[in-house]
C-alpha cells in the first residue's frame, strides 16, 4: 500500500535545502565585478521600457494568478484535509470537459493579454537605425572571449569598455569573429546576438552616466563567463576628450625606465606585439568582418575598467595574468597560443620582465 503520511520530518529537507541553496545562489545574481548588474534599476531607454513592461502587466498578472491560485489551494487542503479515523476513499472523478477547457483557455486568455504590449515593444526596440541622424555608430565584435569596439566616425578601436554619450542615442553594428555570442549590457539595452557572417543592430539611449556592467549572454565556450565587458556612459564633453586622446599615437615611456624596458620586451622577445597593438587608430574603411589583430587593442590599457575581459584592471591581476596566463583564463588564445608554448620551451617570462610589461601597459594613460 502507498505510503500517504505527509512529507515531515527528515525527508523535508530534500525539498526544502536545494530552494534555499537556489536561493542562496541566484540572491549574488545582481552585483557582479562590483558592479550592479539588475534589470530592475533600468539606465538606458530600452531597459526601462523592458522594465515597464515586466512591471505592468507582466508582474501584475502573475502576483493575481499566484494569490489566485495558491488561495484556492490552502482552501481545499484546510477544508478537505484527511481527519483522524476517516478511511474513506474521496469520489474518483475522471474528466471535466467543462474544468478542462477552462484551464485551457484562461491561461491562453492571460498569455494572450501579455503578447500585445510584448509584441508592440519588440518593434518599438527595433526602431530604423537611421532614423536617429544624431546617433553614435559603433561597431560591436564578439571574439572568444572579449568584446572589441570599433568607431568607425573616428576611427578608433578599442576592446572592454564600450564608451557612449548620455542621452545620445547609439546604434551599434553586432556581429562575430568566431562563434555566436550576444551583447547584453543589462541595466541599459537588452540582448541583441552576435551572429558570424550577419550584423545585427541595437538603438538605445543611455539615461545616465556611469560604468556599467555588461556580458555575454550565449554560452560560447569555456570561458564565456569571463566574457564582461563595461559600458563607460560620458557627457559629450568627456566623450570628446576620450576621442581626441585616442586619436593621438600611443604614449612612448622616457629612455632609460622600467616601462621602456617593458616597450622593448612588449614589441621584441616577449612576442605581445603578435596579437596586440597599442595603436588606438585604424583604417576606418576596413569591414566590419575583417580581423584587425588576434587580440584585444591595448591602447591606453591604463583607462581601462578591466583586464582579461574580467578582472579589475590592478598591478596584481595584471602581474598575474602575464605570469600565469594558464591559471588566470585557462583555453584563451593567451592561455594556449603563447603562455603554454613559451612554458614548453622553457621561455616563460621572469619575474622582473613581467614587471617591465606591466609598468609599460601602466604609462598607457
Ligand atoms: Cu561569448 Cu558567451
Amino acid at each position: 500500500m502507498k505510503d500517504l503520511r505527509p512529507i515531515g520530518g527528515r525527508r523535508r529537507w530534500i525539498f526544502v535545502l536545494p530552494l534555499a541553496g537556489l536561493a542562496w545562489l541566484t540572491s549574488g545574481c545582481g552585483v557582479i565585478g562590483g558592479k550592479i548588474a539588475s534589470t530592475s534599476d533600468p539606465a538606458g531607454d530600452q531597459a526601462r521600457l523592458i522594465w515597464d513592461l515586466f512591471m505592468v502587466p507582466v508582474w501584475w498578472l502573475t502576483v493575481a494568478v499566484f494569490i489566485l491560485v495558491t488561495g484556492w489551494l490552502l482552501v481545499n487542503i484546510v477544508r478537505f484535509r484527511r481527519k483522524p479515523g476517516d478511511t474513506r476513499i474521496p469520489p474518483q472523478v475522471h474528466g471535466h470537459p467543462r474544468l478542462e477547457i477552462a484551464w485551457t483557455l484562461i491561461p491562453a486568455v492571460i498569455l494572450a493579454l501579455i503578447a500585445i504590449p510584448s509584441t508592440r515593444l519588440i518593434f518599438q526596440l527595433n526602431r530604423d537605425p537611421g532614423a536617429d541622424t544624431n546617433a553614435l555608430r559603433v561597431q560591436v565584435i564578439g571574439h572568444q572571449w572579449w568584446w572589441e569596439f570599433r568607431y568607425p566616425e573616428y576611427g578608433i578601436v578599442t576592446a572592454g569598455d564600450l564608451h557612449l554619450v548620455v542621452d545620445r542615442p547609439v546604434v551599434l553594428t553586432i556581429t562575430s569573429q568566431d562563434v555566436i555570442h550576444s551583447f547584453w549590457p543589462p541595466r541599459l539595452a537588452g540582448k541583441v546576438d552576435a551572429v558570424p557572417g550577419r550584423e545585427n543592430t541595437m538603438v538605445f539611449t543611455p539615461e545616465e552616466a556611469g560604468v556599467f556592467y555588461g556580458q555575454c549572454a550565449e554560452l560560447c565556450g569555456a570561458q564565456h563567463a569571463h566574457m564582461q565587458f563595461r559600458v563607460v556612459v560620458q557627457t559629450q564633453q568627456e566623450f570628446d576628450a576620450w576621442v581626441q586622446k585616442h586619436r593621438q599615437p600611443a604614449p612612448d615611456p622616457a629612455p632609460g625606465t622600467l616601462a621602456a624596458t617593458g616597450k622593448e620586451l612588449f614589441e621584441g622577445p616577449a612576442g605581445c606585439a603578435g596579437c596586440h597593438s597599442v595603436n588606438p587608430t585604424y583604417d576606418p574603411s576596413t569591414p566590419i568582418n575583417k580581423t584587425l589583430m588576434v587580440g584585444p587593442n591595448l591602447a591606453y590599457f591604463a583607462e581601462r575598467q578591466t583586464l582579461a575581459a574580467f578582472l579589475p584592471n590592478t598591478v596584481e591581476n595584471l602581474h598575474q595574468w602575464i605570469a600565469n596566463s594558464e591559471q588566470v583564463k585557462p583555453y584563451s588564445i593567451m592561455a594556449e597560443k603563447w603562455w603554454k608554448i613559451r612554458a614548453q620551451q622553457n621561455q616563460l617570462l621572469t619575474d622582473e620582465q613581467v614587471n617591465a610589461i606591466v609598468e609599460y601597459l601602466r604609462s598607457q594613460q
